[in-house]
């Protein structure tokens, strides 16, 4: 009966089931609507950071949809729960903590990734709720304080990076409790180092990153213990002792070993089968590089360099014949390059410069067929080049200069057809320059000076790229360029240089082309890059909205100066041609009056139009810029800053309304205004300037652009040195500029054979400039007269009286103002002396200008001739 009464079995089970089915459907939809209101209450807390493009990616985080929780972006459901299983926000430019996070809602998360963005504060412990973690990634922010220990919960875990963060204090040691991870990187941090005797081995391991992470221990010994291990990175810390010999017996499997930078001593680890890539540089690793480096026949890539390894390079060597990149620089090895090294058939970088390594070089060399870097220098290497050199066709870098080579250059050279930057300088090479030098069509860079070579330079050779050309201290005949007419033809134009007749010759180089030799090169080379770069900059895409000029590559002011560049922009309308107030080489200037009535100028500099500023090169113009506008001298324009964008480079100066040097000797103030003591104080100013720059700026800084057009004026006539570092900004960009940098007609003559540049040059440029200014005109043929041979025009010259080279627009100059002339010529005479070691330095020039003890004049002004000036 009972039976009876009760409902069917049936009926029960569907009702159950019907229940059952109801709850955790339930359950899941509120359980997923608080996780939605969480996270928004954690988008909420957001922080719009106005330089940054704002996250419209997360427009799917709103309470108008949070039914939709699984379909929002960076989240994924799990399937059966519906509620949150991974959070993944990497790479949102999120500016954020996690404090508004509320774990507790989220204990389900297996994943959690916040990889690359702005997110700052503490890693909150109640992360150790989240207990079903196995990837937990928020490498690439701003956290900081400590790791909390409470990590340690997330047992689970297999992935976890805090990668790039600024943590703190001590690794908590419970981490090594994590016996599921295999991949760990905690480097990039701040970190201090632990007690490493309480950490357990990690079997599994495989993955194990604590570069940048300021530790200063001894070997952690746990590692030892985590025998999976195939990647390990200690690089960048300041670890200390030897490496354990645990370390060489447990990590059988090690593929990746960087040691890079530290203060690791003792032996250099070695016998590690599967060794891939073995980074020790840069340590105290000392004694031998052990023989049974030729067990590890998977080695790739071997960066030994800066150590104190003394033994000779074993040849054992040449059986880890999977090297494509050895670096040994900088070390104490000995011995001759052992002739295994030709069975490196995949080798590309060799580097095994600063050593003491002698003997000649093995010529197997010439089977590394793929070598496009081989750099040998600074060592005793003796003998010949060898000839299987040739052989390399794939070469970009050959260094084997400050070596005791001797011999000739071998022909075969000339077939090393990638051939980009060749330096054979400081050694003994003898004999002449091989004709088939001329196939490396592709040099940019050449230096074969310090040598016994002799000869004429070949005829043949035209080097269209080439930018860097030192030949210097050679036996090369004196009219060595004469009638190459490849270097003169390739230069476009420059031909009727090379055939001038002196009457106009001025009117195309100045005074560069006294006889078609030395000085040819060094023009050829000017104008060939000049014509090869086309220089324009991609300034046309700029808008003329104030804010986008925000957004630059760059950018530096000085502190006390008030405005923006944005205003700048705008006040000189995006760089219209009416505010162009000259153009020059580098490229132009605009007058810019702001608002607030101040005036500056802005310099525009082209830089090449096929790329932006390499990242790095930018770097070097920041810190080059850094100092230039801490500059400060009376006799200097200020440099109020700089910035750059797409390609171009703005450099902002101050502005003087009477403009440049140049434009007032030429025009009329030239007779009116800029009379004998005037010219002279000048040239005083100018003196102060450049001494300031060599003496009392550390670094010293060379100006290598001294020019009339480069000395502005006050409205008093002080004179105000500008541009200065434009001529290295441009260089920095690209070795190739070098050259063009420097006015002709103001370049010192060494410039075209050596390319050195040094304070002489600005020495020189500024005789020249003092020159121009009492003469009225630029001393074109008395820089002549210096630099050529030919002593008949030599003494045509110093025959010349004074008074006759003067500026005869004016009176001729008496009593004391006399007497300060005499000084300055004779000066500017001894500045212009063709080898700069007799040349005086700025600091002397400007002190003598500055006393007040004028020399009493030798013989009555209208006598004195050059010749007694020069010997003043
Ligand atoms: C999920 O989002 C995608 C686009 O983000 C949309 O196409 C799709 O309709 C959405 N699904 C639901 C169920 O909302
Ligand atoms: C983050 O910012 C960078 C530049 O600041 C931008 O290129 C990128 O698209 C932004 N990413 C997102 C998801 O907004
Ligand atoms: C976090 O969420 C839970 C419910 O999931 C709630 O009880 C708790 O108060 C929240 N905590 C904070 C700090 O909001
Ligand atoms: C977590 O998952 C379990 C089942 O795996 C489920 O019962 C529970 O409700 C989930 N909790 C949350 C907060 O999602
Ligand atoms: C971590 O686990 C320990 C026990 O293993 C427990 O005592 C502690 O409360 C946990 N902490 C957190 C934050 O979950
Ligand atoms: C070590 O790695 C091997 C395979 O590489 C794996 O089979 C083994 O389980 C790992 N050991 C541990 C403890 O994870
Ligand atoms: C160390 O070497 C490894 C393997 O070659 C490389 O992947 C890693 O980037 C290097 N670490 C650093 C900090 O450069
Ligand atoms: C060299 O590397 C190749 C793969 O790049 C590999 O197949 C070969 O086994 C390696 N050689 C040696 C000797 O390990
Ligand atoms: C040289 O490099 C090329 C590609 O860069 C490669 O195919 C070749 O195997 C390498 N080895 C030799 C010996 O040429
Ligand atoms: C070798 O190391 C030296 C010293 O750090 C470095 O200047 C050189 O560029 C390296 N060579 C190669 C081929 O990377």
């Amino acid at each position: 009966m009972k039976r009876v009464q009760k409902p069917p079995p049936f009926l029960l089970l569907l009702l159950h089931i019907f229940f059952l089915s109801l709850l955790p459907l339930k359950a899941a939809t509120s359980s997923s609507r608080t996780q939605a209101k969480a996270l928004i209450h954690w988008k909420s807390s957001f922080h719009n950071s106005s330089s940054l493009p704002p996250h419209d990616d997360l427009n799917s985080w709103s309470l108008t949809n949070l039914d939709n929780l699984c379909n929002w972006t960076g989240i994924v459901c799990d399937h059966n729960t519906k509620t949150v299983a991974q959070i993944d926000l990497s790479n949102f430019n999120i500016t954020a903590t996690l404090i508004q996070f509320n774990f507790t809602t989220f204990l389900n998360l297996t994943q959690f990734i916040l990889y690359n963005n702005y997110f700052r504060g503490p890693i909150p412990s109640a992360i150790g709720n989240l207990s079903k973690l196995t990837t937990l990634d928020l490498g690439y922010n701003n956290f900081g304080e400590e790791i909390p220990a409470e990590i340690a919960n997330l047992t689970e875990l297999g992935y976890l990076s805090f990668y790039g963060n600024y943590l703190r204090g001590t690794i908590p040691y419970q981490l090594s409790n994590l016996q599921k991870v295999q991949f760990l990187h905690l480097g990039g941090n701040y970190l201090e180092t632990a007690d490493w005797s309480v950490f357990s081995g990690m079997p599994s391991l495989t993955y194990l990153d604590f570069s940048w992470a300021s530790l200063d221990s001894e070997f952690p010994e746990f590692i030892s213990k985590c025998s999976n291990l195939t990647f390990l990175d200690l690089s960048q810390n300041a670890f200390t002792g030897q490496i354990p010999e645990l370390v060489f017996t447990n990590l059988g499997k090690l593929e990746y070993l960087n040691l890079t930078s530290n203060s690791f001593q003792g032996p250099l680890p070695s016998n590690f089968p599967k060794l891939k890539h073995l980074h020790s540089a840069e340590n105290n690793f000392s004694g031998p590089i052990p023989e049974d480096i030729g067990q590890l026949r998977e080695l790739q890539y071997l960066d030994l360099r800066n150590n104190f390894l003394n033994s000779s390079i074993p040849s054992e060597l040449g059986l880890c014949t999977n090297l494509t990149y050895l670096n040994l620089t900088s070390n104490h090895l000995e011995g001759k390059i052992p002739s295994s090294i030709g069975q490196l058939r995949e080798l590309q970088h060799l580097d095994l410069q600063m050593n003491s390594l002698d003997s000649s070089i093995p010529s197997e060399l010439g089977f590394c067929t793929n070598l496009t870097y081989l750099d040998l220098s600074s060592n005793h290497l003796e003998g010949k080049i060898p000839s299987s050199i040739g052989q390399l066709r794939e070469l970009q870098n050959l260094y084997l200069q400050m070596n005791s080579l001797n011999s000739s250059i071998p022909s075969e050279l000339g077939f090393c057809f990638s051939l980009t930057y060749l330096d054979l300088s400081r050694n003994q090479l003898s004999g002449s320059i091989p004709l088939t030098l001329s196939n490396l069509a592709h040099i940019q860079s050449l230096d074969l000076s310090n040598n016994n070579l002799n000869g004429s330079f070949p005829t043949e050779i035209a080097f269209p790229l080439l930018g860097n050309f030192y030949l210097s201290q050679n036996n090369f005949t004196y009219n060595t360029f004469v009638g190459n007419s490849d270097l003169c033809r390739d230069a476009r134009g420059l031909s009727r240089a090379c055939n001038s007749k002196k009457n106009n010759r001025k009117v195309i180089i100045g005074v560069l082309v006294p006889v078609c030799g030395i000085s040819v090169v060094a023009i050829t080379i000017a104008l060939i890059l000049m014509f090869h770069k086309k220089t324009k900059c991609a300034l046309k895409k700029i808008n003329s909205t104030a804010q986008n000029f925000e957004n630059f590559v760059s950018m530096i002011l000085q502190e006390e100066v008030k405005f923006t560049f944005g205003e700048v922009v705008k006040a000189i309308d995006d760089f219209h041609e009416k505010y162009c107030i000259g153009k020059g080489g580098f490229g132009r200037v605009y007058k810019a009056e702001l608002l607030s009535g101040q005036v500056v100028a802005v310099k525009r500099l082209n830089m090449s139009d096929s790329n932006d500023i390499p990242a790095i090169n930018l770097q070097s113009f920041e810190n080059e810029i850094r100092t230039l506008t801490n500059v400060r001298h009376k006799n200097i324009i200020r440099l109020y800053g700089f910035c750059s964008r797409r390609g171009c480079i703005f450099l902002l100066y101050e502005y003087l309304e009477r403009g440049s040097l140049g434009k007032a000797l030429y025009g009329v103030e030239g007779v009116t205004e800029l009379g004998w003591a005037t010219r002279v104080k000048v040239v005083k100013g100018l003196a102060h300037a450049l001494s300031y720059l060599h003496h009392d700026c550390s670094p010293p800084i060379v100006h290598r652009d001294v020019t009339v057009n480069n000395v502005l004026l006050e409205s008093d006539f002080e004179a105000r040195l500008s541009d200065f570092g434009t001529a290295r900004l441009i260089s920095a960009n690209s070795s190739n500029w070098t050259h063009i940098v420097g006015s002709f007609g103001y370049m010192a003559p060494e410039l075209a054979l050596t390319m050195r540049v040094r304070d002489k040059c600005d020495v020189y440029s500024f005789g020249v400039v003092a020159l121009e200014v009492m003469m009225g005109r630029h001393p074109g043929d008395l820089l002549e007269s210096q630099l050529s041979e030919s002593s008949k025009s030599m003494e045509d010259n110093a025959e010349l009286l004074l008074k006759d080279v003067l500026d005869q627009r004016l009176e001729a100059p008496s009593n004391e103002l006399a007497k300060a002339v005499v000084l300055v010529m004779s000066l500017a005479l001894g500045c212009i002396r063709t080898r700069p070691g007799s040349r005086p330095t700025m600091l002397y020039v400007a002190q003598k200008l500055s006393a007040h003890s004028l020399p009493s004049l030798p013989e009555p002004f209208g006598m004195l001739t050059l010749n007694k000036l020069m010997g003043i």
